[in-house]
C-alpha cells in the first residue's frame, strides 16, 4: 500500500553491512582486495581513497594546479552538472568557467566550447552525466590544440564503459563517488584514478596526510548505512521521503565542504559491496531500455542521449519534456502511483546561489542549460523498480504526451 520508489539507488544488504564489520579488522586485506577491483575495473595504474567524490576532485584539481603554475587558474565545467564540481573548484582556489550545454546530449556545446580563450584554462571537466559518455573524442582533440588537461567526472558512471574504455580514464585523472544514489554506494566515498605516475605520487602525499574519522565516526556511519539500507526499500522509502529536514535529493553549493580520508570501515563496506556492481549497472541497463524504447516513441517527449543500439546503464534516464508545466505534472502524477522521479538541478551553474565571486566571466548565455533546468525529469532505472512500475511510468507519460515532439 505504502510503495514508493526512490530516484536512485544501489542496494546495501544488511548482509553485507555484518559482512563488512567482521572484515573490519582484516582491514588492510580489505583495502587490498578494493584497490584490485578499482584497478580491475577501470584499468587504472593508481588509485586513491578519499571520503567523496568533490574531494578527489579538489585534490586532482589542487596537483594540477601545483604543476602548471600560476598562469592556468581557470576550469572549464558544464553549464549544468552537480553543485559539489564548481564547489570543489572553487574550494581548489580556481575559477569556474561554465560552457553551455546541448539538452539532446547532455554533454558541452562543443562550438562554444572551441571558441573559448584557453590561455588561463588549466583543465575541462566532462561529466558523463547521467552515465552517457561526454564526447571524449572532441574532448581529447581540444585539450591537444589548447594544452589544456581533461578530468573524468565519473560520479555517475563506475563500472560502465565507452567504445569499450572504462569511463572514468579519459583524463589526466577521474573519479568515481560512492555517494548514496551512486552506481555503488558506501554511504559516502570518492576514488581518484589516473595513470600518471607523477600526478600519483603528489597526490599519495596529500592523501595520507588528511584525518581520518575514528571509531565514533565510523558507528555513525555504520548506523546511517543501516537505515539506508531499510529506508531505501520502497515498502520503507515513503517514511524518509516525508521527512524534509533529511535533504532527500538536495544539491548545495557548499565549498566548504569536509576533506578526509576514507574510513577503514568504508574500505571494508566497499570491499564487499564492490562485487555487485555489474550486476547493478546491468539492471539499470535493462530497465533503461524498457523505459526509453517506449518513452522514445511516444509524442511530446525526448531521452537525451538516445541510440537505440547502444542503450546506457543511466543510474537515471533523463527525459526532456515540453514545457515545465508538463515536468511538474509527470513528478506530481508519478509520486501519487509510488514513483519518485525527481527534477534534478534546480539551477544552472551560473545561477547558483553564491558562486559570482568565484565565476571566471559574466557570460550569461547558457539558454541550453536553462532547457534542462525547466524540461527535465529523471525516471528510476535502479534494481528495484520493477515490471509493474515501468508500465506505470509509461501509461503516466502517455497520458500527459503533448502531441509533439518537444522543440529543443
Ligand atoms: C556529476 C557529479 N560530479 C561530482 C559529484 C561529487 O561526488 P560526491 O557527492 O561523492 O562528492 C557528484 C555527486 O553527486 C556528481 O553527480
Amino acid at each position: 500500500m505504502f510503495r514508493l520508489l526512490s530516484p536512485a539507488g544501489a542496494p546495501v544488504s544488511l548482509s553485507d553491512i555484518a559482512r563488512s564489520m567482521l572484515a573490519r579488522t582484516r582491514h588492510a586485506r580489505c583495502y587490498e582486495q578494493l584497490e584490485k577491483s578499482i584497478k580491475v575495473l577501470s584499468g587504472a595504474r593508481h588509485c586513491l581513497f578519499v571520503n567523496s567524490g568533490k574531494t578527489a576532485l579538489l585534490l586532482g584539481l589542487k596537483a594540477l594546479k601545483e604543476h602548471a603554475g600560476d598562469t592556468r587558474d581557470e576550469v572549464i565545467v558544464p553549464a549544468y552538472t552537480c553543485f559539489t564540481v564548481p564547489a570543489a573548484v572553487a574550494r581548489a582556489g580556481l575559477k569556474v568557467r561554465p560552457i553551455d550545454i546541448d539538452p539532446m546530449t547532455m554533454d558541452f556545446r562543443y562550438d562554444t566550447l572551441s571558441a573559448v580563450d584557453f590561455n588561463r584554462v588549466l583543465a575541462i571537466v566532462g561529466n558523463n552525466l547521467f552515465g552517457i559518455p561526454s564526447n571524449w573524442a572532441k574532448l581529447d582533440e581540444i585539450s591537444r590544440e589548447h594544452n589544456v588537461d581533461l578530468i573524468d567526472d565519473a560520479a555517475q558512471a563506475m563500472g560502465l564503459k565507452h567504445g569499450g574504455i572504462p569511463m572514468g580514464t579519459f583524463g589526466k585523472f577521474g573519479f568515481y563517488s560512492l555517494g548514496r544514489g551512486k552506481n555503488l554506494t558506501a554511504y559516502a566515498g570518492g576514488i581518484l584514478v589516473t595513470d600518471d605516475d607523477r600526478l600519483a605520487e603528489t597526490l599519495s602525499q596529500e592523501v595520507v596526510k588528511l584525518p581520518v574519522g575514528g571509531i565514533g565516526f565510523e558507528m555513525m556511519l555504520l548506523l546511517k548505512t543501516i537505515l539506508l539500507s531499510l529506508f531505501l526499500r520502497p515498502r520503507l522509502y515513503w517514511l524518509p521521503s516525508m521527512m524534509p529536514f533529511l535533504g532527500l535529493g538536495e544539491t548545495i553549493f557548499d565549498p566548504e565542504f569536509d576533506i578526509s580520508g576514507f574510513s577503514r570501515w568504508q574500505v571494508c563496506l566497499s570491499a564487499v559491496v564492490s562485487k555487485h556492481l555489474d550486476s547493478y549497472n546491468e539492471s539499470r541497463r535493462a530497465n533503461a531500455r524498457a523505459l526509453a524504447e517506449r518513452i522514445q516513441a511516444l509524442d511530446g517527449f525526448d531521452i537525451p542521449g538516445y541510440d537505440g543500439n547502444n542503450i546506457y546503464a543511466c543510474l537515471r534516464l533523463p527525459v526532456l519534456t515540453a514545457d515545465q508545466q508538463t515536468r511538474d505534472e509527470i513528478v506530481a502524477s508519478l509520486r501519487r502511483r509510488g514513483i519518485t522521479a525527481s527534477t534534478m538541478y534546480p539551477a544552472t551553474v551560473r545561477n547558483i546561489d553564491g558562486i559570482g565571486p568565484y565565476l571566471a566571466s559574466e557570460d550569461n548565455n547558457f539558454s541550453g542549460a536553462q532547457t534542462v533546468v525547466e524540461r527535465l525529469v529523471t525516471l528510476p532505472t535502479h534494481p528495484y523498480l520493477r515490471e509493474s512500475d515501468i508500465e506505470r511510468i509509461v501509461t503516466t507519460l502517455a497520458g500527459l504526451s503533448q502531441g509533439e515532439k518537444c522543440p529543443v
